[in-house]
């Protein structure tokens, strides 16, 4: 396995997407629970896409499992589900939750960059934060295309670089930078995942028009963006954010803004 990809194991080995908000040992029910309960919390509009693929029945790939939480929503709507993570903790964390729940998924260790399947196997693909962490992104996504059934859909979502987000870490770090701090943007990026600053995992930002020429090979290609995100794990920023949640128009307004400077794009692409 080449460098970036050998240290992106090692970080989400480390550091599970979503594992920092769980006070219980890691792999018990509970676990999960509040991993799932804050995911959704933090991100209600993430289970709503899920469920507006209307999933029931059909063949569904999700590319990066992470601790199965997006995964084992798709397997409760009824879909035939399948998943590959590079990480094996990852699978077998994914395993253990659809087991809790006598679940069954076709589960791989697996890189996104050469899918274990046949092509025109899947009516969606699924990917949450997932593709800007591999080097060769675009392969990742013919990889995809290939897997699809023709008119399938493929649910993505990437980092945005002009996001409100960004231009919070970048300021600071400009600042300091300014007045000697020698380090990198490179590495402040990566100190945003939990351990980033330890296991250094690559991590990749995109305008619209970059996410754009990714999927030129869809024949539909739809755009959206979501998550202000503005608060890290334990933050003042988190602490607010919890506030506006309980405002219903605090909280429309800190999502609508978060509709035109999203930390994440959202791709909706048709094959
Ligand atoms: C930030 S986590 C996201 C996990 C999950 N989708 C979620 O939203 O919680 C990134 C995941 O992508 C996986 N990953 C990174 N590069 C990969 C690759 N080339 N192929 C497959 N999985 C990869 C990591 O192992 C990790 O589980």
């Amino acid at each position: 396995m080449d460098e970036p990809k050998a240290k992106n194991v090692q970080q989400w080995t480390a550091e599970p997407a979503g594992a920092i908000y769980a006070q219980s040992p890691r792999g018990t029910k509970e676990f999960f629970d509040q991993v799932e309960a804050e995911r959704y919390r933090q991100q209600p509009w993430t289970r709503e896409l899920i469920a507006d693929l209307e999933p029931a029945g059909k063949r569904v790939l999700e590319v990066g499992t992470g601790l199965g939480t997006d995964h084992i929503q798709f397997a409760r709507l009824g879909a035939i589900v399948s998943g590959i993570d590079l990480t094996p903790t990852s699978i077998e964390m994914t395993k253990k939750r659809m087991e809790m729940e006598g679940l069954h998924s076709d589960l791989h260790i697996a890189d996104a960059e050469a899918l274990p399947f046949e092509d025109n196997t899947f009516d969606i693909v699924y990917s949450f934060g997932v593709l800007h962490h591999t080097p060769d992104t675009q392969r990742a996504i013919h990889e995809i295309c290939r897997v699809l059934k023709p008119g399938g859909t493929a649910l993505i979502t990437l980092y945005n670089r002009h996001s409100a987000f960004v231009a919070r870490i970048w300021l600071p770090w400009f600042v300091q930078r300014m007045l000697g701090n020698p380090a990198t943007w490179e590495s402040r990026v990566q100190a945003i995942e939990e351990g980033g600053a330890e296991h250094a995992p690559l991590i990749k930002l995109y305008s619209k028009g970059e996410v754009e020429s990714l999927f030129t090979q869809f024949t539909k290609f739809q755009h959206r963006r979501e998550h202000l995100g503005l608060g890290n794990h334990g933050s003042k920023a988190e602490k607010l954010e919890k506030i506006f949640s309980k405002f219903p128009l605090m909280n429309s307004i800190y999502n609508a803004v978060g509709r035109y400077a999203g930390w994440y794009h959202i791709i909706h692409a048709a094959k």
